[in-house]
């Protein structure tokens, strides 16, 4: 099991960090737009909006050590794309890092902005940087568009690698799915 990336493909490590966060960012979608239009009476209106800032908080440290872990490996090559589609495509892949590390800051600013730190499961809390009334309204439009575009973009992005994938016969899919080949 090759655990480091190498040019034929992903390894284990990018792979589950990759399909982990898809699914938790899907999902925080979901949750997020579900969350904000809980009455008062809900039972699920604190603990829904707390387990979203926590699996939050959570995605953020996977994204900073996910993009450590990108850095330090080689890029799986995509020769096999045509000129278009590889620009396009590492438009894509790099541009996904700084747009979640803005949609996870925001979500960070609106849920400190009355002072209060976040508890991430009981385990842990995150600092306030200080009360800022004023900011919480303008971070939960930024962080509304953003989600709106992340998941926008990640539709894009899937439906290229399916295409990829069923049409041009390509390996992308494959070698993010089940690694490269080993022999
Ligand atoms: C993968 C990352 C995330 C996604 C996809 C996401 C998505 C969303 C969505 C769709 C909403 C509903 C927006 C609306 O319709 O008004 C929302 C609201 C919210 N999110 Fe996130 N979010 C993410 C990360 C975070 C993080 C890291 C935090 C905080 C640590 C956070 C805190 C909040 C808060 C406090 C709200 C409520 C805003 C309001 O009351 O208008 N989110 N999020
Ligand atoms: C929110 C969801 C998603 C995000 C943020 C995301 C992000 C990324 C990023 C950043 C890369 C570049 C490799 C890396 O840095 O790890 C990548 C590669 C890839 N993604 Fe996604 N992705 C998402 C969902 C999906 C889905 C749903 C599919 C397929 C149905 C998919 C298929 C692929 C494939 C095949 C590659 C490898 C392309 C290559 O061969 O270089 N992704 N993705």
């Amino acid at each position: 099991m090759l655990i480091r990336d190498t040019s034929a493909g992903y390894g284990l490590v990018s792979r589950l960090f990759h399909w982990l966060m898809a699914l938790a960012i899907f999902a925080m979608f979901g949750l997020g737009l579900w969350m904000v239009g809980l009455s008062y009476y809900s039972p699920y209106y604190h603990s829904a909006p707390s387990l979203h800032k926590s699996v939050g908080i959570l995605l953020l440290i996977a994204l900073a050590l996910r993009f450590g872990w990108r850095l330090a490996n080689v890029r799986p090559s995509d020769d096999d794309l045509k000129p278009f589609e590889r620009t396009a495509s590492r438009i894509v892949h790099w541009g996904f890092y700084p747009l979640l590390l803005a949609l996870m800051v925001s979500g960070y600013l609106i849920s400190t902005a009355d002072g209060r730190p976040i508890e991430v499961f009981g385990l842990f809390s995150v600092p306030s940087p200080g009360e800022n009334k004023g900011l919480e309204d303008t971070a939960g439009a930024v962080h509304t568009i953003l989600a709106y575009l992340v998941i926008l973009i990640a539709a894009v992005h899937a439906a290229a690698a399916v295409k990829h994938h069923v049409i041009d016969r390509g390996r992308s899919l494959s070698r993010m799915w089940s690694g490269p080949p080993t022999s």
